[in-house]
């Protein structure tokens, strides 16, 4: 793996060679970025030849825009140790020198944190209110940890030794598919009815909310049953297999043979709960000026049929479009079809529900438990519900 090793102006800076060491034995290819008050603890020569690259310390150095090329290069960000300065700037958006505005830039790749500082520092809450603010982030603290500090003092503000931060970012570094070697079925989209040859009786869903759960699911190393009804959408991954589906009866054909062999479900397609109770094989006219009666028949309740049919280690989760009543219409329908988790979308949510690339949703659990997103991309939901239903 490729890592960026930040350091700034603390005199635990003076165990950073060793931490490099420790990396590169592990396999790792390092370079370090340091401020301006790192290099009063630990020279450029020594981190230069530890780590057998240049030193990024100067944001203007030859015009360049070091910190872009390092933030793609980097996979991982250590910075070690870390003081109240560099925390507070990462948790305030301040990018004033070469490592805070690496640190701004590498976003989406993992960021490792040992801070360092006096007990009393980093006791007081805006130290404390910024780490919560970088953790919530998903930036990764080691210690600090207790004992003699620099100042002469006892306390909580050691810098975690190098050991310690290495065994993170091992941790860190390997591959984790916590779904792997599990099969899920999703379905995702409209279905649609056929009066004729011609029409049909569908509606406005666009499958994306399905197909973002469906790449979550695969992300997460699980072997995806992607069941779609008519959608534009495409999505091409080792881990899913998609098949399309016209109607809900293809739909419940294939979905309820599926099942078995999964390890849980998650239905997010909108499917029609009536179809017409013939189709004509050609286009049917108009007849004069008289109206057109269609009768409709009950189409299969796929949830229902797996809730049914669900064992004990398999987990089912349904979703719940409604326009009111929305809580107790999803827990209804979370008992009556024997579900473990209802993904409730409200259509009076602005930006959530059909068509749109965003959604709101309460997930509610069988124990009664409730978790609210926010109104996020359908990925970020996605995302929580595969979180809160795999876990
Ligand atoms: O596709 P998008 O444009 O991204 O929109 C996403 C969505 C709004 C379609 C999605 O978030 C959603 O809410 N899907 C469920 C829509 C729906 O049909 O809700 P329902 O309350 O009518 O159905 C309840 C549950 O039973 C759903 O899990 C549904 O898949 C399932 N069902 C319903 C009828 C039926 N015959 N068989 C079923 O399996």
């Amino acid at each position: 793996m490729k890592i960026v090793v930040g350091i700034t102006g603390g005199i635990a800076a003076y165990k950073v060679p060793e931490l490099v060491r420790l990396l590169k034995k592990a396999g790792h290819e390092v370079r370090c970025a340091a401020t301006e008050h790192a290099l009063e603890f630990v020279t450029r020569v020594t981190l230069e030849t530890v780590s057998g690259a240049p030193l990024y310390s100067d944001l203007f150095a030859s015009g360049r825009t070091e910190h872009i090329s390092l933030k793609d290069w980097g996979e991982m960000l250590v910075v070690a140790p870390a003081t109240a300065n560099i925390i507070g700037k990462v948790a305030s958006g301040i990018a004033d020198d070469a490592l805070s505005t690496l640190l701004l830039a590498f976003s989406g790749k993992p960021v490792v944190m040992a801070p360092a500082m006096n007990c009393e520092m980093w006791a007081h809450p805006s130290v404390q209110r910024n780490v919560d603010t970088l953790k919530s982030w998903g930036i990764h603290m080691v210690g600090p940890e207790d004992g003699e500090l620099a100042c002469g003092v006892s306390g909580t503000g050691r810098m975690a030794e190098p050991e310690a931060i290495a065994q993170c970012v091992r941790l860190l570094s390997q591959p984790t598919e916590p779904l792997a070697g599990q099969r899920w079925l999703v379905t995702a989209g409209p279905t649609y009815e056929r009066i004729d040859s011609v029409r049909f009786i569908g509606n406005y869903s666009s499958g994306k909310m399905g197909f973002a759960l469906a790449q979550a699911l695969a992300d997460e190393g699980a072997d995806v049953e992607l069941v779609s009804g008519p959608t534009s959408l495409n999505l091409v991954h080792p881990h899913v297999r998609v098949t399309r589906v016209e109607s809900a009866r293809e739909m419940y054909d294939v979905a309820t043979k599926v099942f078995p062999t999964c390890r849980g479900a998650i239905l997010s397609a909108a499917v029609a709960d009536y179809r017409p109770s013939e189709c004509a094989d050609h286009k049917l006219k108009k007849n004069g000026s008289e109206g057109m009666h269609l009768e409709l028949v009950q189409n299969p309740d796929i949830l229902a049929t797996l809730g049914q049919a669900k064992n004990a280690s398999q987990t089912l989760v349904g979703f719940a479009l409604e326009t009111d009543n929305e809580e107790a219409n999803a827990q209804h329908k979370l008992e009556k079809k024997n579900l473990d988790f209802i993904v409730l979308n409200s259509l009076r949510d602005k930006g959530a529900g059909f068509g749109v690339d965003t959604n709101k949703v309460t997930i509610i659990a069988r124990d009664g438990r409730h978790k609210e997103s926010p109104l996020m991309s359908k990925q970020e939901v996605a995302r929580l519900i595969i979180n809160t239903v795999t876990t």
